[in-house]
């Protein structure tokens, strides 16, 4: 059985890419990407989508009324394709609970710090404005919060007095690359199991 995957990304999709590879390369088995969605006209992950065969497609918030009816239109395309496991790759908007209550627990996000710490937006210049000396990404199952659902994995790097916001946020990002599809892989296989707060790995 191939588990059928949806992106939703918002921007340059380079974690999108890292998955597509992992997919391409057997590192993740039994998986397929059958559609990534973008809030972007412009997003080049919908172009890195259409590179692989991928269907792409743009979903406009600014042509429905509110957030529920855009969402809506957002499920009715994921609904088209069948899709258990939706991965959020860079998709720069809080996901209302209709999306979140359709697919419970089977909603993957990365973020670009060692969370609970800096939450939200500019993650990476939070950390360095914070002065943390470690700094990392996580990868984490999707709740009604904002980055606050159950951790699969974190990975940390260091944080150099000389950093910038692009340096860190560059070191952030190929660590990301590797965490993403590893957790993609450990719930493809089904060795994702959660307990309250708590990912427990078989
Ligand atoms: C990544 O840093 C990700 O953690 C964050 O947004 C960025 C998206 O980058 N949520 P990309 O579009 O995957 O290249």
């Amino acid at each position: 059985m191939t588990l059928n995957i949806a992106v939703l990304a918002s921007g340059r999709g380079s974690n999108l890419q890292s998955i597509i590879n992992s997919i391409e390369n057997g590192y993740i088995k039994d998986a397929a990407i059958r559609v990534v969605v973008s809030d972007k006209r412009e997003a080049y992950a919908l172009e890195r989508a259409r590179n692989h065969g991928i269907d792409a497609v743009f979903v406009d918030p600014l042509s429905f009324s509110d957030k529920d009816q855009y969402e809506g239109r957002i499920l009715e395309v994921l609904d088209g394709y069948d899709v258990e496991l939706l991965l959020l790759a860079g998709y720069m908007r809080l996901l209302g609970s209709n999306i979140v209550r359709h697919f419970k627990n089977r909603i993957i996000n990365i973020h670009p710090a060692l969370l609970p710490s800096f939450k939200g937006l500019h993650a990476q210049k939070q950390a360095l404005e914070y002065g943390v000396k470690v700094a990392g990404c996580t990868v984490h199952f999707v709740d009604e919060e904002m980055d606050s659902g159950p951790i699969i994995l974190q990975k940390c790097v260091p944080v150099f007095d000389d950093d910038t916001e692009d340096s860190l946020a560059e070191r952030i990002l190929k660590e990301e690359h590797q965490i993403f599809p590893e957790a993609v892989k450990l719930f493809a296989e089904g060795r994702l199991n959660i307990k309250g707060r708590i990912v427990l790995r078989s």
